[in-house]
């Protein structure tokens, strides 16, 4: 049998597996400081859970699903997104209540992988469902998305259009088959193909051709009422007030099919890392009553971590070089750890190798610093602070250790 993963998945490992779990833990910590609960969903879903609500002419629905194998005949599919699902959950377990979700897992389509777009990837979402339909919900959010970029010191620009409501974009989408239709010979082909399909997402075609017609193209700005404009002026107006900066884009239409008014992303070096928007008729497509307000975003986690500056955790060791120092030794760990924080790992080597074996130990433990207690160390209540790397050794007091490995680390 050949060993090899399965194309477009991807073992993320060491710096990458570091990265990865520095931009989850980053999010997650903001996003409980703003009162978003954790949720875990499941990744198997019904298909038919996504067929209406993103869209039948979506690419996801059409082409991207993952389709399981179920011997009793169930349709399932591996969750291609996460909003949908966390729908699905509240109209189960919640209806009527008011809930800000967060929710952090590995999501699948069926995409031509290439850097930064694979099969299976993660994202970070968060979601906010029951709390009515205003402005300021959108406001928080996209604040949030910008404070956990900002954290990550990665830079984005943000890019925000509103699509109005089902019956707005009804009337737009006649107009815009209306003008690609005369103008269809001009299309690229895979936008003629949109015409009939999904003529919003020819608006955000990247074909040079597509983009010439755009210039006369009617603008869904032009088919909305008042309702719709004022939501929108009352987002753009408080993202003002708080100093986030914004391009307005009105071809900003994203893939899927459950947004109304205000829809954005984050781009970077024309990718989008963060995205979101208002699914007020999302519970309705999935056979609510009636409509339920709800806005969020998720965030690409594989694409934020190829962002960052590539490190490692570093590792601190602690070496007893005799069953004596053993006692000091354990008693070191946690006081370290806790000084530490995440920033460094410490390990433990106790006593009862020789000492060549235990300092081996230690390297192969990726220690790039070592702190160890013989017996002569013992004796005099000093340690030694090796640097791996070097091989420089020097002795020092115990009482002065705390103060050395902040200097040394930077950590307070
Ligand atoms: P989305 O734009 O499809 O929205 O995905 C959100 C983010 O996931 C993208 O901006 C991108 O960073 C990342 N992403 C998407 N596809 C891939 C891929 N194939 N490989 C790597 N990263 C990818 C949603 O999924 C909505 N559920 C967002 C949302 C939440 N809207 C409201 N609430």
């Amino acid at each position: 049998m050949k060993l090899s993963k399965v194309r477009g998945t991807r073992d993320l490992l060491r710096v990458s597996a570091f990265a990865m779990t520095k931009v989850i833990q980053t999010g997650q910590n903001l996003l409980l400081t703003a009162g978003f609960q954790p949720v875990f969903l499941p990744i198997l879903e019904r298909e038919d859970l996504f067929q209406h609500s993103l869209g039948d002419g979506s690419d996801i629905v059409m082409k991207e699903m993952f389709k399981v194998h179920d011997p009793s005949g169930n349709q399932i599919v591996l969750r291609p997104e996460g909003t949908v699902g966390c729908m699905r959950a509240y109209l189960e377990a919640c209806p009527g209540e008011c809930v800000k979700w967060q929710y952090s897992g590995s999501m699948f389509r069926r995409e031509r992988p290439q850097q930064g777009r694979y099969r299976e990837f993660v994202q970070l979402g968060a979601e906010v469902i029951g709390l009515p339909s205003q402005s300021f919900v959108d406001v928080e959010l996209i604040q949030l998305g910008a404070e956990l970029l900002d954290l990550l010191g990665i830079q984005a620009e943000l890019r925000i259009n509103t699509l109005g409501v089902v019956a707005e974009r009804q009337q737009y989408i006649e107009a815009l088959k209306r003008y690609f239709g005369q103008n269809k010979d001009k299309l690229s082909l895979i936008s003629q193909e949109r015409l009939g399909r999904s003529p919003l997402r020819i608006l955000d075609s990247k074909e040079p051709q597509d983009r010439l017609l755009l210039d006369s193209a009617p603008r869904l700005s032009e088919y909305l009422l008042p309702r719709s404009k004022g939501f929108f002026q009352d987002v753009l107006s408080s993202l003002k007030t708080l100093k986030i900066k914004y391009v307005e884009d009105p071809w900003l239409v994203r893939g899927l099919d459950y947004y109304s008014h205000t829809c954005y992303e984050f781009i970077n070096d024309g990718r989008a890392v963060l995205a979101g928007g208002r699914y007020d008729s999302l519970a309705e497509e999935l056979g609510a009553k009636r409509q339920i307000p709800s806005s969020g975003w998720a965030a690409g986690v594989d694409r934020l971590a190829e962002l960052l500056k590539p490190e490692e955790q570093k590792t601190i060791g602690v070496v007893a070089l005799c069953k004596a120092g053993d006692q000091v030794c354990y008693d070191l760990v946690p006081t370290l750890r806790r000084q530490l924080g995440t920033s460094y790992s410490v390990v433990m080597v106790p006593g009862g190798l020789s000492a060549g074996k235990s300092l081996q130990l230690v390297n192969k433990l990726q220690a790039s610093l070592s702190i160890i207690v013989g017996e002569d160390e013992l004796k005099s209540s000093n340690f030694q602070l090796k640097d791996m790397k070097t091989g420089l050794q020097t002795t020092h007091p115990m009482s002065d250790l705390p103060g050395l490995i902040r200097r040394i680390t930077g950590v307070n």
